[in-house]
């Protein structure tokens, strides 16, 4: 669901603190937030609605395209630089983002009534939901604490993220 500005109910403190409408992470999570609409979107849609299901879909693979692009461009390399202990979680999203993308390019190739169509989506949007999941339970929250200047990458990642263009169109 999106929230208007002014209308949304005030945030604990801490959160509101923490989170600048504009920075890396706020931008991430807002991504994870509109893709997880578009999936329960899809789930809502007739077996027979093959053009809606199509569009839905395309939009999906679009979202997360560029997502995971700006993810392997701009921010992982960041968070990976502040050492170390993020080594394991980057590889294995790295992977999980492989993964997803083989699903990306077979679903954008596909036509919504093709065999394994709908299973191809919905495995996706588990996968999806488990990747956001890590991220944003293992990676966001202790970079949120770190120096990284998250309101600059913020603001270079919603720059590249405009520049790349729509797999499916
Ligand atoms: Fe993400
Ligand atoms: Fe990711």
């Amino acid at each position: 669901m999106r929230t208007q500005p002014g209308k949304s109910k005030a945030l604990p403190k801490s959160m509101a603190t923490e989170s600048p409408p504009n920075d890396a992470i706020a931008l991430l999570m807002a991504d994870h937030e509109h893709v997880k609409d578009l999936f329960d979107q899809f789930d809502g849609l007739g077996e027979r609605a093959m053009v809606s299901k199509k569009k839905l879909v395309d939009d999906i693979c679009n979202e997360l395209t560029k997502h995971t692009m700006i993810e392997e461009e701009l921010f992982y390399p960041a968070v990976r630089a502040l050492g170390k202990q993020f080594e394991d979680d980057i590889d294995e999203a790295l992977v999980e983002h492989a993964a997803a993308k083989q699903l990306i390019a077979q679903l954008l190739t596909m036509d919504a009534s093709d065999d394994l169509y709908d299973a191809k989506v919905t495995v996706l949007s588990e996968q999806i939901a488990h990747h956001v999941e890590e991220e944003e339970g293992d990676i966001f929250a202790t970079v949120r604490k770190s120096a990284l200047d998250l309101v600059a990458l913020g603001s270079q990642m919603a720059q590249r993220k405009q520049q790349i263009p729509d797999p499916a169109r």
